[in-house]
């Protein structure tokens, strides 16, 4: 029998830093200087059977991506029973081997085994992306969604959409009452989605939420990794560069903020998960190149940040100003960030790689 640790507190437990999934060349840096993973393991097997295990608390995770197993790492911690999904072998067998439980899942083609496990969890956490040309890929199936699941066990469903579904605000500071006004095909079907499984989670009488997350970063994925692994800036994130306000939120602050609407149930449905301070990337990025030339100052080049200067004017996507208010996500969940600015989160992320870059302290 799984045991199961069930707290109305929110817990204080730090943020578990992972390794990056794939390890960068560097050229500078010797392969030897490369730490070798030493992640603990909670392995729940591949085969979990949920519904012969004694625990009110199972969250099954839509999307093993960069937040889900955050998520489920943290989850697992604590007690819970966590599964997830992903859309191939090859990483179903590593996540299995960092101790999830894996479902295949090609949301383009909902199976009924897949409903048939689902409906044995308490909560669930949707983590996949709309397409553009269809939308929510799940929510193609929503009537079977939830003709399948209106006799199980859930409880509670999050739904991880973004900022920007508010368009461009023109810089001004928008809260959860503003109205949405998407820009792009993308930001319109992610609002699409958003009301499709608050309607879904009205439909099952349970308590359902959408996250109105900003830009996502942390362990493996910051303005620090990008400047270690000597990427050049894509070309959306070229045409994008002339943004004056940027939202942003730390990894350990969405996982934060979905226990505390786990353990403190409120009636709103929609909340912005942002941090205090919508720096601009410039910005961030020039602290990023500060905070590793302190660290190692041999090592690095000064990344190029003036990219983008040559991108034409009727190239650059429209840069939707807005400056995202988390007071609700304050007063009504009761978030108390752990990394208000980009400063802090940036600082602890380098402060957790383990004397070299890439290699992050468990
Ligand atoms: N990145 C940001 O800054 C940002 C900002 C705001 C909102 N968001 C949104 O927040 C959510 C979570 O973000 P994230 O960074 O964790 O995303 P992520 O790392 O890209 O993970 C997305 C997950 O969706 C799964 N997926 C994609 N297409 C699928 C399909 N056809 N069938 C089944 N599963 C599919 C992926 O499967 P695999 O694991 O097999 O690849 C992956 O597990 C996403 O919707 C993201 O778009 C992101």
């Amino acid at each position: 029998m799984q045991a199961c640790y069930i707290t109305g507190q929110l817990p204080a437990t730090p943020v578990q830093f992972q390794l990056p999934a794939r390890i960068p060349i560097i050229s500078r840096i010797k392969r030897s200087m490369f730490c070798a993973r030493a992640e603990s393991s909670i392995n729940l097997g591949p085969e979990l059977d949920v519904s012969t295990l004694d625990c009110s608390n199972r969250m099954f995770i839509l999307g093993m991506g960069y937040v889900g197993q955050f998520f489920a790492k943290d989850l697992l911690r604590q007690g819970w029973v966590v599964s997830g999904t992903c859309t191939n072998s090859i990483k179903k067998k590593e996540l299995e081997q960092k101790g999830f439980n894996i479902h295949l899942l090609d949301a383009y083609n909902l199976e009924w085994k897949i409903t048939q496990i689902l409906k044995h969890y308490t909560h669930l956490l949707v983590c996949i992306p709309p397409v553009v040309g269809i939308g929510d890929l799940m929510l193609q199936q929503e009537e079977f969604l939830k003709s399948r699941l209106v006799d199980g066990n859930l409880q509670w469903l999050c739904y991880l959409s973004s900022t920007s579904v508010y368009g461009d605000c023109k810089g001004a500071w928008v809260n959860e009452d503003y109205p949405p006004n998407p820009s792009g095909k993308l930001a319109e079907l992610r609002l699409d989605a958003e009301e499709g499984w608050l309607r879904l989670g009205a439909d099952l009488g349970i308590s359902a939420h959408v996250f109105r997350l900003g830009g996502i970063y942390g362990p493996g994925r910051s303005a620090i990794d990008t400047i270690l692994k000597q990427e050049p800036l894509s070309e959306g994130q070229k045409r994008r560069t002339s943004k004056n306000y940027t939202s942003r939120v730390h990894i350990a602050d969405i996982c934060q903020a979905l226990k505390a609407s786990i353990f403190m149930p409120t009636s709103r449905k929609i909340y912005n998960i942002v941090d205090d301070d919508p720096a601009s990337r410039e910005e961030v990025f020039e602290f990023a190149q500060q905070l590793i030339q302190k660290r190692w100052d041999a090592l690095t080049e000064r990344t190029d940040l003036s990219n983008g200067a040559d991108v034409p004017e009727a190239e650059r996507i429209p840069v939707g100003e807005k400056r995202v208010s988390n007071a609700l996500m304050k007063e009504e969940l009761g978030v108390r960030l752990l990394h208000p600015t980009y400063r802090s989160g940036l600082q602890t992320i380098l402060d957790h790689m383990n004397g070299h870059p890439f290699c992050y302290a468990i």
